[in-house]
């Protein structure tokens, strides 16, 4: 089945009186259970792209179909249930809230499900642990934790909810090659999972390990 397929996306953003081209004209799909890595300078429309396919931006012009159907952007509701329970996603600056521990931002897709708090916070140490994040500090905020383990807990977040589809926003480039290995292995067992993935990266060890490499430039495929 395929997953996900753009047809031709424009975005473009203006600021006062420069515009930028962020995306000009992208069209790939992507088959449920592959793993796809973006590269590309920075600049080139990585994040804008996968913005969109996340639905939390829209295109100017050009169609997005996930799952099998095409977005209607107009239809929020509709479309923050698919983001809620269908899609994984892992920011590039992590999006997380400094203030609350681990176990409460990893918590947080869960609201919006029926689920019991104890189900909850039993299914976020869960995840916790399955992203390598350490048992001693899921009750320390988020603020305190290494940079690497915001990443840990970000990833934890993005798995949580048993998405569809993970898009993932340089989920190792906080890391060091060591900790950016487990963070790949995880991804990619969570493709072998089922999982599709996509993952933006300027890490060509990591582009290697997918089984597809998408390459922007100047907001094309090139
Ligand atoms: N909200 C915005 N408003 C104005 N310009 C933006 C906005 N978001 C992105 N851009 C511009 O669009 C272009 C593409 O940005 P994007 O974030 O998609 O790049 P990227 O490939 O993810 O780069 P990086 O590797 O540095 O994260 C850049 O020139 C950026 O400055
Ligand atoms: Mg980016």
């Amino acid at each position: 089945m395929t997953v996900l397929n753009v047809k031709d996306l424009h975005k473009t953003f203006v600021l006062k009186d420069m515009s930028v081209k962020a995306l000009d004209g992208v069209s790939f799909s992507v088959e449920e259970g592959d793993m796809v890595a973006v590269i590309g300078a920075s600049g080139s429309g990585k994040t804008t792209l996968l913005n969109i396919i996340g639905l939390l931006d829209r295109q100017d012009s050009g169609e997005l179909e996930l799952f099998g159907e095409t977005v209607d952007f107009s239809k929020d509701s509709k479309n923050a249930v698919i983001r809620n329970d269908r899609i994984g996603f892992v920011f590039q600056d992590y999006s997380l809230i400094a203030n609350e521990n681990a176990v409460f931002n990893v918590m947080l897709p869960l609201y919006f499900t029926k689920m019991s708090m104890g189900k909850m916070r039993k299914k976020a140490i869960e995840a916790l642990k399955k992203a390598g994040f350490p048992e001693t500090h899921m009750k320390n905020k988020v603020k305190l934790l290494s940079g690497g383990q915001k990443q840990r807990v970000a990833i934890a977040r993005a798995l949580v909810n048993d998405p569809d589809i993970i898009l993932a926003d340089e989920p190792t480039g906080a890391l060091d090659s060591e900790s950016s290995e487990t963070v790949m292995n995880l991804l990619k067992d969570l493709n072998d999972a089922g999982k599709t993935v996509i993952v933006i990266t300027h890490d060509p060890i990591v582009a290697e390990k997918c089984r597809r490499v998408i390459k922007l430039a100047d907001g094309r495929i090139v």
